[in-house]
């Protein structure tokens, strides 16, 4: 959602930030736009649609600047246009700004504006802050090396909600200047030159040593060095962070598109992300945790909230938690947490998951969890990430970077490491349970069991073939297979666009049943051994109004009763989510391509909801 990137250094700017882009693209953009310091003064290229129209503008080819700030927009305030598009200038051109987040009291600043005689030309929330920026500048009567940056400040601290900004000044044709509140930015360190992004995964392939910038810290970068400065102007030290990834893991490698690279990742990241905290014959291990037995012992609820697939993650688990730990667990969606005044306090364990680790909502519930007095965990794929800044604990998923924007290897990684903490947390306890031992062997065998499930995808491919112009799909499961139900109709709505509900198949009869007419697609997910017979029974009553059935299960079942049987590896029931998902994953993916849409950047959606 907004994608920033900035380059100063030696070499011509503005290849290098529309790469950038290109690599941002995956976070959800309607606009795109770059601006150098050239050697007449700020030029600025932008224009609504794909940052690749960026390179047929006229001019582009001339930019010779090697300082320049560059941004794709994805509309909140204002219809995409050239106009709202970023970076956006003050009145008097001196300043260029890029920005990311959403300025809350922006009709207040731009009412204090316009009476101080400034004029606006977008209906964008950021154009206030270059003119904020201006106001400032001016007033100031000191004429040192700090004002640019006293000017930025004083704006900063006038803004209300969330915000990465880039700033760029034709009378310091030396720097640029950074800061960021809620929203993501990262400086990656190269050989005199830096390089500023959303994300960092889009300047993997120029630097693998990284700042990471907290709130209100802000920083002045020149070609060969980054100063920085904190709320009260006085300087700070910062070290450098060695990120592992390599550039090779974030590009397609062969594959058409991300999400197929990633689904088929699977194996490799909950390999990775089992890593050495799992082992058959002795206690699980999280060297980040210090959770005491007196602690666990003590909690009388554990909250679970996320957003999108990541809350899906939560709901697979809670089952496992409260089964091994006997302590309630809840699970819920940030944006409702947030602002439903939850009981929450120092004996409750707050467990926030996010693939980015930048979700807003996620964010402000788990500050909101601290406020309270309870403990916060986060599990995020993102080393770094601003939730990894706020929370008490992190531990990180070991997905690799995850690009297209419906989320596939973080869901199933997700998933791994929940069910582990929940060992972690039952072995500390103290508890026992004789199902420990054969969960672990069962996670243990997973990557080899993905790889298996993985070789159905042809069989998946033909039913998809077959369904891809339908207008309506149904999912049902019991249990954690309604959790994959709900999973599976999301991943279809986010990339096919074909409207998809998902229900408890109890629930069936009470309401959407009405909705079951003739040659309608019903996905029925059986892997819960206790449950096999009653979900069989909920889908001969849609079969009986003339449904079509795609049946996913690792259960013996009769097949002669449904259209399409897939079978699926069997598994430990509190990790069978891991593999069920696998052919609804795929399922999405062959009707999307079969209806010739773009699977990884899906209308509308974000990769990255950095705004509530
Ligand atoms: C967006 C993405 C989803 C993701 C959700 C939560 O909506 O499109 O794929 O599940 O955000 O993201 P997070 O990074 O917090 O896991």
């Amino acid at each position: 959602m907004c994608g920033i990137v900035g380059y100063i250094g030696t070499k011509k700017a503005s290849p290098i930030l529309i790469n950038g882009l290109l690599r941002l693209e995956y976070r959800g953009y309607d606009s795109a736009g770059i601006a150098t310091i050239e050697k007449s003064g700020i030029s600025i290229m932008k224009d609504k649609g794909r940052v690749k129209n960026l390179y047929n503008l006229d001019g582009i080819d001339n930019l010779e600047g090697t300082i320049g700030i560059a941004h794709t927009r994805w509309a909140t305030h204002g219809k995409p246009s050239k106009e709202n598009s970023h970076p956006h200038s003050d009145n008097s051109k001196t300043f260029s700004v890029v920005h990311n987040g959403i300025i809350e009291n922006y009709n207040e600043l731009r009412k204090f504006l316009t009476d101080n005689g400034y004029t606006f030309y977008s209906q964008t929330d950021t154009e206030v802050i270059p003119n904020l920026i201006h106001y400032y500048y001016n007033k100031d009567s000191k004429n040192d090396d700090l004002k640019l940056l006293r000017a930025i400040k004083s704006a900063c601290m006038d803004l209300k909600g969330s915000f990465a900004i880039e700033v760029l000044c034709k009378d310091f044709p030396d720097n640029m200047i950074v800061v960021r509140k809620d929203s993501p930015l990262v400086i990656g360190k190269g050989e005199n030159e830096n390089y500023i992004s959303s994300d960092i995964p889009a300047i993997l392939s120029f630097t693998r040593d990284f700042y990471l910038l907290n709130d209100y810290e802000f920083v002045v970068l020149s070609r060969n060095k980054a100063e920085f400065y904190d709320k009260d102007l006085k300087p700070i030290n910062k070290d450098v962070k060695n990120i592992e990834w390599d550039a090779s893991s974030a590009e397609k490698d062969g594959f058409d598109d991300y999400m197929l690279k990633e689904i088929y990742e699977q194996p490799n990241a909950i390999r990775e992300t089992i890593g050495a905290k799992l082992n058959e014959n002795s206690k699980c291990e999280f060297e980040e945790l210090d959770f005491t037995k007196e602690y666990l012992l003590s909690l009388n609820k554990i909250y679970i909230v996320a957003c999108g697939t990541a809350m899906h993650a939560g709901l697979s688990t809670r089952n496992t938690i409260e089964k091994l730990c006997k302590i309630p667990t809840e699970v819920d969606i940030a944006s409702e947490f947030r602002y439903r005044d939850p009981l929450v306090n120092e004996k409750t364990l707050c467990i926030f998951i996010s693939q980015s680790g930048e979700t807003a909502d996620t964010i402000a519930a788990l500050k909101l969890c601290k406020e309270k007095g309870a403990k916060t965990l986060t599990i995020t794929n993102v080393i770094g990430s601003s939730i990894t800044r706020e929370a008490d604990y992190s531990i990180y998923t070991h997905a690799g970077p995850e690009i297209a924007v419906a989320s596939t290897k973080a869901y199933t990684s997700q998933v791994v490491l929940l069910n582990i903490l929940a060992i972690y947390f039952a072995e500390t306890m103290g508890m026992t349970n004789p199902c420990i031992k054969d969960l672990k062997e069962e996670i243990l065998n997973l990557p080899k069991k993905v790889e298996e499930c993985l070789k159905i995808s042809e069989k998946v491919k033909d039913f998809s073939k077959k369904v891809y112009n339908e207008k309506d799909i149904f999912f049902l499961g019991r249990g954690v297979d309604e959790v994959v139900a709900r999973e599976g109709s999301l991943k279809l709505k986010e990339i096919s666009y074909i409207h998809s509900e998902s229900y408890a198949a109890g629930e069936l009869k009470h309401g959407p049943i009405a909705l079951i007419e003739k040659d309608i697609t019903v996905i029925g997910i059986m892997t819960d051994p206790n449950l096999v017979e009653k979900t069989v029974s909920n889908l001969q009553e849609v079969i009986t109004r003339g449904a079509k059935t795609m049946v996913i299960s690792n259960q013996k079942i009769d097949d002669t009763m449904f259209e399409f049987v897939i079978n699926i590896p069997n598994t430990h029931p509190f990790i069978s989510p891991i593999i069920s998902i696998i052919p609804l994953q795929l399922f999405s993916y062959y009707i999307a391509k079969e209806k010739g849409l773009d699977v990884d950047k899906p209308r509308n959606l974000a990769k990255s909801v950095t705004v509530e």
